[in-house]
């Protein structure tokens, strides 16, 4: 039975970030609404120069969503029939659905099982002349093997695509993610590091020519108003959702720095307890904690349902590997670690919202359930 006298300890909770900065965000909204510049308004080029500040990159182009990012990655590249693009096979969806978007042919593959990357020992058997790109998500928070992929792509010629929506914020060699591969991709969505209220995304790249294509593409092709210079689309970051991120990004790193507290807490409160594995940071990474992911290999489902019934909430990120998607159903089916990692993972409550008390809790609990 749920105690009820236990406070509950959601995976977010959005109400209690907007209270505790409600004047800011109210300003920032009114603001728009008095200006009336709904599309492409001040807080959206603002928004780009502070992003790009932030990151340390020379261009940041906003858009609608982070899977529109992805897909306006793939097609400044010029990606499509006949190229193949590789992703990890334990990810979210977005990736592999964007390089199928554009027509070319996904190539999953698995990933490796400390950090829950892409495995790098197995992308050469993967690369052929069709081979145009590889699709280095950051998953949970964490940093894909850059190094390795950066010398793999460069022998073979490939671009490399970060997805940094889970990563935001998140560094590597005291360098922030998302300025390593030829271009970035993050997303807004309301429960990532660096989130809006409702749907949002970026594009970081160095390079120019690039950005001025990645621009065109995601406001329908245009160079300037009414000059259509290639098929585009319509995929544009709205003013108030930049007006929202402009507060968040103020308050980006010391949200950071409070889920780097608290997970340091749960890995001081978790520790040998038999049966859970817990994450682990990268060498020169700095973990940006988006999600707080054990492993499990006793009775992950029970514990789950342990925890809901205690008021705390948990997910499972992921529960099929990405091929054994009805909609992916003709993909390699062959991938034993992510097959792995869907029996085990557990992402546990991890949000600048939450107080020790809350992470000693959820633990507890834990090792109550473990006896
Ligand atoms: C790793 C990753 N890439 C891409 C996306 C897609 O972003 P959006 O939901 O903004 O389209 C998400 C999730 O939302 C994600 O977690």
């Amino acid at each position: 039975m749920r105690d009820y006298k236990m406070k509950p300890v959601n995976m977010i909770d959005l109400p209690l970030e907007y209270a505790t900065r409600k004047a800011e965000y109210d300003e920032a909204m009114q603001t728009v609404l008095q200006a009336g510049d709904f599309i492409k308004g001040k807080a959206v080029t603002e928004l780009e120069y502070q992003l790009a500040q932030f990151l340390n990159i020379k261009h940041s182009i906003s858009c609608a969503n982070g899977t529109d990012a992805l897909e306006i990655a793939l097609r400044a590249l010029n990606i499509g029939e006949g190229d193949e693009v590789i992703v990890p096979a334990f990810s979210y969806v977005a990736a592999l659905e964007v390089v199928s978007l554009v027509g070319a042919t996904p190539v999953l593959v698995d990933v490796e099982e400390d950090y829950f990357q892409i495995d790098v020992t197995k992308l050469k058997s993967l690369i052929n002349p069709r081979t145009k790109a590889i699709i280095a998500v950051h998953l949970f928070g964490q940093t894909a093997y850059l190094d390795e992929l950066l010398e793999i792509a460069k022998t073979h010629e490939l671009y490399v695509i970060e997805d940094n929506a889970q990563s935001f914020g998140g560094m590597y060699k005291n360098q922030y993610l998302g300025t390593f591969g030829d271009m970035s991709c993050t997303s807004f969505f309301p429960t990532k590091n660096l989130a809006c209220y409702g749907d949002g995304g970026a594009i970081f790249t160095q390079d120019d020519a690039l950005a001025k294509k990645i621009r065109m593409i995601a406001n329908h092709g245009q160079s300037a108003k009414y000059n259509h210079e290639m098929v585009g689309r319509n995929s544009r970051l709205d003013t108030i959702q930049a007006a929202v991120l402009q507060v968040k990004l103020r308050y980006l790193k010391p949200s950071l720095a409070i889920k780097a507290g608290l997970a340091k807490l749960y890995q001081q409160q978790l520790l040998e307890i038999e049966g859970i594995s817990l994450p682990q940071v990268a060498p020169h990474s700095q973990h940006s904690w988006n999600q707080f992911t054990i492993r499990v290999n006793q009775n992950r489902d029970g514990l789950k349902q342990f925890l809901a019934q205690h008021g705390v909430q948990s997910m499972v990120y992921y529960p099929k590997v990405l091929s054994q998607q009805i909609a992916y159903a003709g993909l390699n089916q062959d991938f034993p670690v992510a097959q792995q990692l869907t029996k085990e993972v557990l992402s546990l409550p991890i949000h600048d919202q939450l107080k020790e008390e809350d992470i000693q809790q959820v633990s507890k609990l834990i090792k109550e359930f473990y006896g």
